[in-house]
């Protein structure tokens, strides 16, 4: 069974997602205000019906109906809004993500858990510390959705299909956010030697700036975020051991102990299988660590 704590538009759309590409035969929606994960299940299981999908979807505002679930999505909190970074939202959601972690510890202790509130990395630091679940068990969905985004932009820039393109970003999912030229590639052959370096650095700004874009004309990112969510969550339920950027705890890996960024990793039925440890420039370290830098004080600054 799939768990998902929020059921506002990027909650729902993950249940749709995730029931469209039938990654369990049961999703729960949860929230806290009454109706509404009940009345989007509905609409969800209507919209299954007609593709001919079995996933059944449920919705419900009892923390103790998510018990048995082998994977918890937490979404739940506020949203960025125009203006607004990431880590504006830190004060706020610290503590809806800190009790909603602990009710994933004392109803579905065996789960694997997928944090999407923002700001993203400190929030999956603090589901794995409420929780207190092993590291590979507990990881954050950022940078393959800021992935999604740069691999738009460098197929609209090469004017090829995005299907031929590898790519890689990694660290904060925020203002640190690394995207990694050096690791991008259109069908093995490398970016760099397809786009002038300025080229580059001009995705790579636009990578780290569309989602304020897309919030100041939209309001809020749904489908891009809820994509890149129920594409772990087919990982993790089909043991698929894909290749992927997410939030981990990556353990003394890049340098970094006691704190949760993005790095790639290999996902399957036991979560972040193992890390990957690439090699980065000078430059790239510096953004890198700057995320984690910026990752560790905002930990610091919320109780646990
Ligand atoms: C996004 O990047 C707001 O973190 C969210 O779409």
């Amino acid at each position: 069974m799939l768990t998902i704590v929020g059921s506002g538009k990027v909650g729902s759309s993950i249940a749709l997602q995730a029931g469209m590409r039938e990654v369990d035969s049961s999703i729960l929606l949860l929230d806290i205000v009454k109706g509404l994960p009940q009345g989007e299940a509905m609409d969800i299981n209507h919209t299954l019906a007609e593709q001919g999908k079995d996933t059944l979807v449920r919705g419900s505002n009892d923390y103790a109906d998510m018990k048995g679930s082998d994977v918890v999505v937490i979404v739940a909190g506020v949203g960025r809004k125009p203006g607004m970074t990431r880590m504006d939202l830190l004060n706020t959601n610290a503590g809806i993500v800190r009790d909603v972690a602990r009710k994933v510890a004392e109803y579905a202790r065996g789960s694997i858990v997928v944090t999407v509130t923002n700001p993203l990395d400190p929030m999956t630091y603090i589901t794995l510390k409420a929780t207190n679940f092993k590291a590979n068990r507990v990881m954050g969905m950022g940078n393959l959705l800021d992935l999604s985004r740069f691999k738009s932009f460098i197929a609209e820039e090469l004017r090829v299909s995005r299907h031929s393109i590898h790519a890689l970003v990694i660290g904060e999912h925020g203002e640190n956010m690394l995207p990694l030229v050096r690791y991008s590639s259109i069908a093995g052959i490398p970016l760099t030697q397809l786009i002038t370096a300025e080229k580059a650095r001009e995705l790579v700004e636009r990578t780290r700036r569309v989602a304020a874009e897309v919030i100041a004309l939209k309001g809020a990112t749904i489908y891009a975020p809820a994509n890149a969510v129920a594409e772990m969550l087919d990982a993790i339920t089909k043991d698929r051991r894909d290749v992927m950027p997410v939030c981990a705890y990556p353990d003394g890996k890049y340098g970094v102990r006691d704190v949760c960024i993005g790095v790639p990793a290999i996902i399957g039925r036991d979560g972040v299988e193992e890390i990957i440890e690439v090699e980065l420039s000078d430059e790239e370290k510096v953004v890198f660590d700057n995320g984690v830098k910026a990752v560790r004080e905002a930990v610091r600054s919320v109780e646990i």
